[in-house]
């Protein structure tokens, strides 16, 4: 019984090993200009952890959320020994900077490198979407298709997620991503009372029974309707993919991120599986401290 048990744990050690992609031969262009950079030598990082998020096209939901995230959870990231932050955006520099402002992102604590046709992302081997080979399909109409769960199983429970909350795993980045919005002028504003001091009262905690619940029915559905109203759409103009990014396939691949330890080895992979279901920052850091 000890013998199976003991070569049962490790062929899950293998696996788990093994399950790690390969970063080598990445190369991502830093948004400030220069040379592009070998993601594996960026990767090694003496002074601890690197997180790097392969992010989507600028104007993305998946794109968009992550940086709202990584906004809200950079400190916490530092308190388990992440010292460097990079992201690659698929965009002209130009977008990503915009959309960097427009969450109210550090760009000082985080290397923001653009690969306009997504490139790494493929290389990284993202989910790249519904009918990825089929070039005669209008992109737009495979991003719609995606929106319904068709090649990305995880969409539809993640958006579904997003109306009916979840009573067990806190989510505060997104009262954060609301603030920030609401402070932009970005509607619906309601959701949050922000005072002159900076104090925030969130509507949803006022709600009977479930404004106990650490994610409350429709705060995360309000962020993204705010995000897509005063982001997406407002700007879409200044991050929309340009001709060649469409060419490549970027409106429908998704994005990833990793986080690796001080000698550039893998400690948290994820692919995302879906449209807003991108990396729980809670899980990946229960990950990387365990
Ligand atoms: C977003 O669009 C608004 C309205 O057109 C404009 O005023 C603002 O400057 C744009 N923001 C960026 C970062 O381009």
């Amino acid at each position: 019984m000890k013998i199976v048990r003991g070569i049962l744990a490790l062929l899950a050690c293998a696996l788990n090993v093994q399950a790690f992609s390969s970063l080598s031969g990445i190369a991502v262009s830093p948004v400030k200009g220069g040379d592009a950079v070998n993601l594996e030598q960026y990767l090694e990082n003496p002074n601890g952890k690197t997180l790097f998020i392969f992010g989507t096209y600028a104007a993305d939901f998946n794109a968009i959320e992550y940086l709202q995230r990584l906004r809200h959870y950079i400190p916490r990231l530092k308190e388990c020994g992440v010292s460097k932050f990079g992201v690659v955006l698929n965009c002209q520099p130009e977008a990503a900077l915009a959309v960097a402002e427009m969450v109210d992102l550090d760009t000082s604590e985080v290397d923001i490198f653009v690969d306009n046709e997504g490139v790494s992302r493929k290389q990284f081997g993202v989910n790249t979407g519904w009918l990825k080979d089929n070039d005669d399909v209008n992109p737009y109409v495979k991003l719609f298709g995606m929106l319904f769960g068709l090649g990305a199983w995880a969409t539809l429970p993640a958006v579904i997620g997003g109306y009916i909350g979840n009573p067990f795993v806190p989510q505060p980045w997104i009262e954060d991503a609301l603030a920030v919005g609401q402070k932009k002028g970005r509607w619906p504003d309601t959701a949050l009372q922000i005072g002159d001091d900076g104090s925030v009262v969130n509507k949803f905690d006022e709600l009977p029974v479930v404004g106990d619940w650490p994610r409350r029915p429709l705060e995360l559905a309000t962020l993204r309707l705010q995000s897509m109203i005063g982001i997406s759409i407002e700007n879409w103009s200044e991050l929309a993919p340009d001709d060649e990014a469409l060419q490549a396939g970027v409106l429908t691949q998704l994005g990833g991120c990793v986080v690796t330890d001080s000698n550039g080895q893998t400690l948290f992979e994820r692919k995302d599986t879906g449209i807003c279901a991108v990396t729980n920052f809670e899980i990946l850091l229960k990950k990387i401290t365990t």
